[in-house]
């Protein structure tokens, strides 16, 4: 439920930055702001909870990701997400490691993928417009919640398949999702289909071998850092084997394919990365 604290997303503008699912074309809000419409098709996508429906069902990794942050155990496993950022210098300064990378300019036009509550939010410029993207409709309801007054429209779809016309964004920031798309190289070349040339792409996640640090692995007994990180550390057992089966991952040679030359760094005492790279003019 929309609080009276939070913005009402006025969708009456700029409803033409989204694109139909079916056939690419700009959308165009209706009378009653309920649903964007698509007048060459004629697809309808509702607006629920003021959160624009592009894509309701997913499937794979997107399941299990829906599943878990749909959750309780989210909330729980959080708790490992904070300690680390921790350890690190507190959220805000590890957080920094990666939205310093975000250009310094007024009114950016940014889109986040995978935008989650959107804890981040207030350390970003008041004037900046944000769209964000979500397969979690817990996870967007906080977001809303979150935003207060600010320029903010949120989507339920997926990073594999971004409901936004090409080239409209200042830049495209991820955070947190990227090892466990479906697609990972598929959800890149969407961000940078998204923004305009010359714009930034910021994405950032843990190294996806990270449980090859725990203890009983490297002594011959895997499984009892399974149980460790599926129920000591509440990521649920779907969501642990997904981490397992992506431990190998090569998140730089898909950064080089699909954004040449971009950065890689690893942040967070190592055990997270950065890649920054700008989209070709
Ligand atoms: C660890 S949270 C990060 C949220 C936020 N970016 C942050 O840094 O706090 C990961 C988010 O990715 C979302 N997600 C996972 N797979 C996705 C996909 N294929 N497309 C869009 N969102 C996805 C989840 O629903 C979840 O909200
Ligand atoms: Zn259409």
């Amino acid at each position: 439920m929309i609080t009276t604290e939070s913005k009402i997303t006025d969708w009456s503008s700029g409803a033409d930055i989204f694109r139909c699912a079916h056939c690419g074309g700009s959308l165009q809000s209706s009378s009653e702001s309920t649903s964007l419409f698509c007048p060459s098709s004629g697809h309808d996508f509702p607006i629920e909870d003021d959160v624009l429906i592009a894509r309701r069902f997913v499937s794979d990794n997107n399941k299990v990701a829906v599943d878990f942050y749909n959750s309780p155990l989210w909330p729980k496993f959080r708790f490992w997400e904070w300690f680390t950022f921790l350890c690190n210098g507190g959220e805000r300064r590890s957080r920094d490691k990666v939205l310093r990378y975000l250009p310094k300019q007024s009114g950016l036009k940014l889109l986040d993928v995978a935008i989650g509550d959107g804890v981040y939010l207030d350390w970003l410029p008041a004037d900046w417009s944000v769209v964000g993207i979500d397969v979690s409709t817990v996870q967007l309801e906080a977001c809303r919640k979150r935003a207060g007054k600010r320029d903010l429209k949120l989507i339920l779809g997926e990073a594999e398949d971004l409901p936004v016309q090409d080239g409209r964004f200042d830049a495209a920031l991820s955070i947190g999702g990227f090892n466990y798309f479906n697609d990972p190289e598929k959800a890149l070349r969407e961000m940078v289909r998204a923004v305009k040339p010359g714009g930034t792409i910021v994405v950032s996640d843990e190294i996806p071998n990270l449980t090859d640090r725990m203890i009983f692995r490297k002594i011959g007994l895997p499984g009892v850092d399974r149980w460790i990180v599926s129920k000591l550390f509440k990521l649920g057992d779907d969501f642990t084997d997904m981490v397992e089966k992506y431990r190998t991952l090569d998140v730089q040679a898909i950064a080089e394919r699909v954004l040449p030359g971009c950065r890689y760094e690893r942040i967070w005492m190592g055990v997270g990365y950065v890649l920054v790279g700008q989209v070709p003019e």
